[in-house]
């Protein structure tokens, strides 16, 4: 089953002369539980697919249909949250919230959407996590593989059916690294859910299922790794 649809999706940041075609009739479609590694040189467009996926950002033109929802037919309030409880997002930099403690960064979407906090499912992430000793610190207290955890939780909480993550372990040491890398991948394999990786890194790259090759803006390569 295809759980992302990508039709001709372009995209252009401001207008006239300073126009950029950042992303340039993009079409393909991802299967639920298979984990994409997308590549590319820098510039080349893969944050804006990212984006213009997780409902970030709205396309100039083109769909994106998750779970054959078309999602920029969705007005804010629907987009904001089919995001939050469909879309995991990790960045490169965690952009956690610098006030708040762990426990609080980690469960936000849920508040966001005034649900309640699942307090087993709540532990039982903080464990896979190792945060259990963290949880009241606040993010400048935690090391960035620690940093980059809590954010991963954050996507988490809500269940997602997508996890996308753009650069996670960019900003991260091998060992770190490694361990996100393995904890993302134990979520795709353990609860078949559908992960969208970018990366310059590619040992990360040879690990996903497909690859994905963005040049220009365009799609250049599409290689299944493991079928
Ligand atoms: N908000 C924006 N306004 C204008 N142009 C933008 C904006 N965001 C991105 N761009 C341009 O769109 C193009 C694609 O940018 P994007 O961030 O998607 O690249 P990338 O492949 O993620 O690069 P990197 O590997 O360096 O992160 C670039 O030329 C960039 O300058
Ligand atoms: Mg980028």
């Amino acid at each position: 089953m295809d759980i992302l649809k990508i039709e001709h999706l372009s995209k252009i940041y401001g207008k006239g002369e300073t126009a950029v075609k950042a992303l340039d009739d993009v079409s393909f479609s991802v299967k639920k539980g298979e984990f994409v590694a997308i590549i590319g040189p820098s510039g080349s467009g893969k944050s804006t697919l990212l984006h213009m996926l997780g409902g970030v950002d709205r396309p100039t033109s083109g769909k994106v249909l998750v779970d054959n929802t078309d999602i920029y037919n969705l007005n804010e309030t629907q987009l904001a949250i089919f995001r939050r409880r469909q879309i995991g997002l990790i960045y490169q930099f965690y952009n956690l919230i610098p006030v708040l403690t762990v426990e609080e960064n980690i469960t936000l979407p849920l508040l966001l959407d005034e649900h309640k906090v699942d307090k087993k499912q709540f532990e039982n992430i903080v464990k896979i996590l190792n945060l259990q000793t963290r949880l009241n610190h606040l993010p400048n207290q935690l090391s960035g593989g620690q940093q980059q955890r809590v954010s991963i939780g954050r996507a988490l909480i809500s269940n997602p059916a997508i996890m996308l993550a753009d650069e996670p372990t960019g900003n991260l040491d091998s060992k770190n690294s490694s361990e996100i890398i393995d904890l993302l991948k134990m979520f795709n394999k353990t609860f078949n859910q559908t992960l969208l990786v970018i990366t310059h890194d590619e040992r990360i790259a040879l690990q996903a299922d497909r690859v994905i090759a963005i040049e220009d803006g365009r799609v250049a390569k599409d290689e299944v790794i493991r079928p």
